[in-house]
């Protein structure tokens, strides 16, 4: 849940991050096979050789970071892993991992081979991170038994295993923690194709009559994100069941999709508030993330993880040194003249 504390606003149903309501919904829908896999081809390819490679040797994986926005599949992707590779998965993440002994008792878990994932991997303590770099490298962990002068450090082997780490932020990763994964893969937003697929794909699991362009005119509001497209599915299938005979068509999608405040683009009320308060308050920018992050009361990780990725990949957000700019499309899309562009119009008339 990434609403401000305040809840002056009602949640978004666009939020891609993980919501105890998905649960259910994305177990049952997760892909099991790279095959089943939809999208992310480069990724797929790739990570098949090395499967493929580290099963033929009989060796563990190398470690491997997946980054991108949130709702894009790491957790299902890390769990395709394990199971292509034949081995087990244990899930965590960064701050679920306190205390050095919360990581050492997981490592020393694990049988031959497994997948140990940790999600939001940027958010690991120093004193956890310390203990990773020997256990990745070495596949060691140094264990200090004692206290003051008489403390004495105990090496101890581990079983060789593959560390998978997911981070929507590949930025804010320490360097020495970043060198050690030996595959790093960033994760694309999706096409509105590829969502399509999956929308039809969950549709057909979960028994939803689906047609062709309500699956696409869904995944045309999904914002790149398949957690979101599984999510509106859900929630179309409930005005489709009230106020339609339960097929899911383009014209039950517009109908609940307005009704929840999602425009045709994907856009919702806090992509609008972002972009408007640029355009309107700040004369199209350029404006820093924090000013603009507190004009809204909006979190400044929230505006930058979830809004610009999608934002810049319409074209209606500019990123430049001195802060955000929203662009002539955005201007267009939220109905607004750039000062500019009447100025240019008034001069090409006279
Ligand atoms: N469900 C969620 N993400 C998916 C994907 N990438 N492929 C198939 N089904 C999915």
């Amino acid at each position: 849940m990434i609403q401000t504390e305040d809840m002056e606003f009602a949640p978004r149903i666009i939020t891609p991050e993980n919501t105890d309501e998905d649960g259910d919904i994305e177990v049952n829908l997760r892909p099991q096979t790279l095959h089943e896999y939809i999208g992310q081809d480069k990724v797929k390819e790739n990570l098949a050789i090395y499967i493929e490679a580290a099963k033929r040797r009989g060796e563990p994986l190398d470690h491997v970071l997946l980054y991108g926005p949130p709702g894009l599949g790491k957790t299902t992707l890390s769990a395709i892993i394990a199971h292509e590779l034949g081995v087990n998965l244990r899930v965590t993440t960064g701050p679920a991992i306190e205390k050095p002994g919360d990581l050492v008792s997981l490592l020393t878990s694990l049988s031959d081979n497994d997948v140990l994932f940790i999600d939001e991997i940027h958010r690991l303590s120093h004193a956890v991170e310390e203990i990773l770099y020997p256990a990745m490298e070495d596949r060691v962990i140094d264990i200090i038994i004692g206290k003051g002068p008489s403390a004495r450090s105990i090496r101890m082997d581990l079983k060789p295993f593959t560390l998978i780490g997911a981070t929507t932020r590949a930025g804010q990763l320490s360097a020495p923690l970043r060198d050690r994964f030996g595959v790093i893969q960033r994760l694309e937003l999706y096409t509105k194709d590829q969502l399509t697929d999956i929308i039809r794909r969950s549709a057909m699991i979960l028994g939803i009559p689906c047609e062709t362009d309500g699956a696409a005119e869904i995944a045309g509001r999904s914002r790149g994100t398949p957690r979101i497209a599984n999510r509106l599915l859900k929630r179309v299938r409930d005005f489709a069941d009230v106020m339609g005979n339960g097929q899911i068509t383009q014209q039950i999608v517009s109908i609940a999709l307005g009704r929840l405040d999602i425009d045709e683009l994907g856009l919702d009320s806090l992509d609008r508030r972002m972009l408007e308060m640029i355009i309107k308050g700040y004369g199209g920018g350029p404006v820093g993330l924090e000013t603009l992050a507190s004009a809204i009361n909006e979190e400044s990780v929230t505006l930058e993880d979830v809004c610009e990725p999608f934002l810049m990949q319409l074209g209606f957000l500019g990123r430049t040194p001195r802060g955000r700019v929203a662009t002539k499309l955005a201007y267009e899309h939220l109905g607004y003249t750039r000062p500019d562009d009447g100025v240019r119009g008034q001069l090409s008339f006279g």
